[in-house]
């Protein structure tokens, strides 16, 4: 049975499943080159089936992840609003928008409710509107279709990808989705689901970040992870800033211990900071979010425990991208295992879909790796380089051993881009799409920052740790119960991390947030880091995606020869190929 579980909306993806397994996934952004693109991913679709040598017409389902279906106009007018905070619309329209922004929460939706019911309206009816359109164009109008729930399909994505087995606890948590910013559900032995707590979007602690963020100036459903890394630069006094600011809006409900709830509609807490955190120190208020996700989460799941007496957990859903989060939860005590899904913001809910309408015929297959994308073989690429090679000057060579040249390069100290197999799935390098460097010399890191990356200072890098040192570098990590293979948890560090990784870790707190790599999963990567190891003493490299700043992670040949030319990069090694940029 071929399943097409399709996401479309902010991070539209798509992933195609055959009899319960996963064939290949993946999102607009690597085709339109839009980071966290919305258009419709009519694109993906057809390069996924022509990928497998499928046509429409060999689709069984399509699986479609949420129940609400919004129009691509909504989302490029909810980053307009995010991020102008509704000062572009004008006239009668603008008043009225305005009006209704600033009115307290309760005044504002008894007097704009009708209003905003007819909006929401037209809005959905606009979107299912236009998937028909887009349906009917992919040639899957006809298809036995189905709407997954928002969080059903974050849920579905973390238990089924990571094997998941009862008896278990599935948190699914994120801005919102389907009017829904949270859930608990358990899943018995005999592999029964039962929701026990859902939180509207009312109560949002996703949310609550969302809102942070935009209000230091960074963009919301996408900047995130920069107020995370910037929490621990603040001093002790953000205490005060989260007691009087952060701590009274959400904590979970004393009449439902599986749900949170808020004194304060937590759609206005844009509004919330404007009146109470005006004049606080930009990394104070980072570091109060920060606590308040850790300290309602934790008390979250310890009451989910209690209740239920189940000690294993799986987290999906955008709030769980939060390393720093991942990190507190798999250290607690409550919890025996912690499973937390790579990438689990919406992109992860066309798998969750598609999971959910497989599981419903039998049994599903977890991923065992996350190279799901496109592959080019070495004649595609040597066509690309054909046509850079025209205009710019590019020493090509074909080396015997291009993974130990890569490595000898990385250990005189210059950085090389990699791009490889299959293009990863989700937002963070797993070394097929990655810039490689030194990570024990602080040069590494100002280089790939200052002359490539252009990113923000106080952002970290992560590295690539082989299986064989990951004991060497990071406390209480363990292949059995904290194996780490995806970025999406952090650890402390021991001694010798601290100076052989030092361009790999987050000064302000020392931790590392890791790709533990065995050899089975990527075997010329696993090499690679074994002969600079070999070399250098260090199993580890800096890893760090593959992209310009504000791009997303490269998937094509063209799109890794871009980032060569347009950065400080001067290595690429792409297919057999070794690519030096002439200065
Ligand atoms: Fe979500």
């Amino acid at each position: 049975m071929n399943i097409l579980g399709i996401h479309a909306g902010h991070n539209a993806s798509v992933f195609l499943l055959r009899d319960g397994k996963v064939i290949a996934g993946l999102s607009q952004e690597k085709l339109d080159d839009v980071k966290n693109s919305a258009t419709f991913p009519g694109d993906v679709i057809e390069v996924l089936l022509k990928q497998a040598g499928l046509t429409s017409s060999a689709i069984d389902h399509v699986a479609i992840a949420g129940k609400q279906i919004y129009p691509r106009r909504s989302y490029d007018y909810l980053f307009q609003r995010e991020v102008t905070d509704g000062r572009t619309r004008s006239g009668l329209l603008g008043f009225a928008h305005t009006l209704e922004e600033a009115l307290p929460a309760r005044l504002s939706s008894l007097l704009f409710s009708p209003l905003r019911t007819l909006r929401q309206k037209r809005l959905l009816s606009d979107g299912r509107k236009e998937l028909e359109e887009h349906l009917q164009a992919a040639g899957l109008a006809q298809t036995p279709r189905t709407h997954i729930d928002h969080h059903t399909c974050h849920a579905r994505a973390a238990y089924h990808a990571l094997a998941g087995q009862g008896p278990t606890l599935i948190f699914t948590a994120d801005g919102s989705g389907d009017h829904v910013s949270a859930t608990v559900t358990a899943v018995d032995e005999a592999g029964h689901w039962t929701r026990l707590g859902v939180t509207g979007e009312g109560a949002s602690i996703g949310g609550i970040y969302s809102a942070t963020t935009r209000f230091l100036g960074m963009r919301p459903l996408e900047h995130e992870y920069k107020v995370m890394g910037l929490a621990p630069y603040a001093k002790s006094y953000a205490d005060a800033v989260y007691e009087r600011v952060f701590a009274p809006a959400v904590d979970i409900d004393p009449r439902n211990p599986f749900r949170f709830t808020s004194s304060l509609d937590t759609r206005k807490f844009y509004d919330h900071l404007k009146a109470h955190a005006v004049g606080e120190r930009f990394d104070n208020i980072a570091a109060a979010a920060q606590r308040l996700i850790e300290e309602r989460v934790l008390a979250w799941i310890q009451s989910a425990v209690a209740e239920t007496g189940i000690r294993r957990a799986y987290f999906g859903g955008g709030l769980f991208m939060n390393v720093k989060l991942n990190k507190r939860i798999q250290e607690c005590d409550h919890l025996d295992h912690t499973h937390f899904l790579p990438s689990c913001g919406d992109e992860s809910n066309a798998l969750g879909a598609a999971y959910a309408i497989a599981a419903q015929d039998g049994a599903t297959q977890p991923l065992d790796h996350l190279y799901l994308g496109m592959a080019f073989d070495a004649q595609e690429i040597e066509t690309c380089l054909n046509v850079y090679s025209e205009r710019l000057q590019l020493d090509i060579t074909r080396p015997d051993d291009l993974g130990g040249k890569v490595a000898e390069i990385l250990a005189q100290g210059h950085v090389v881009a990699r791009f490889a197999g299959a293009n990863e799935w989700g937002a963070r390098s797993l070394g097929n799409r990655a810039i490689l460097a030194h990570p024990g010399r602080m040069e590494s890191f100002f280089t790939v920052n200052d002359q490539i990356k252009c990113r923000d200072f106080w952002m970290p890098f992560a590295p690539t740790i082989l299986d064989t040192a990951a004991p060497r570098y990071l406390k209480d990590w363990s292949m059995a119960r904290t194996p780490a293979p995806h970025m999406i948890t952090a650890f402390d560090t021991l001694p010798p991390g601290r100076t052989e990784l030092c361009a790999a870790l987050h000064r302000g707190d020392g931790t590392l947030r890791p790709q533990v790599l065995i050899r089975d999963i990527n075997p010329d990567y696993y090499d690679l880091i074994q002969a600079f190891e070999d070399k250098t003493g260090i199993g580890a490299v800096l890893n760090t995606s593959l992209n310009l700043h504000g791009k997303p992670l490269a998937a094509t040949p063209q799109q890794a020869m871009d980032t060569l030319v347009n950065s400080g990069l001067t290595y690429l090694a792409i297919g057999p190929f070794l690519v030096r940029k002439r200065a």
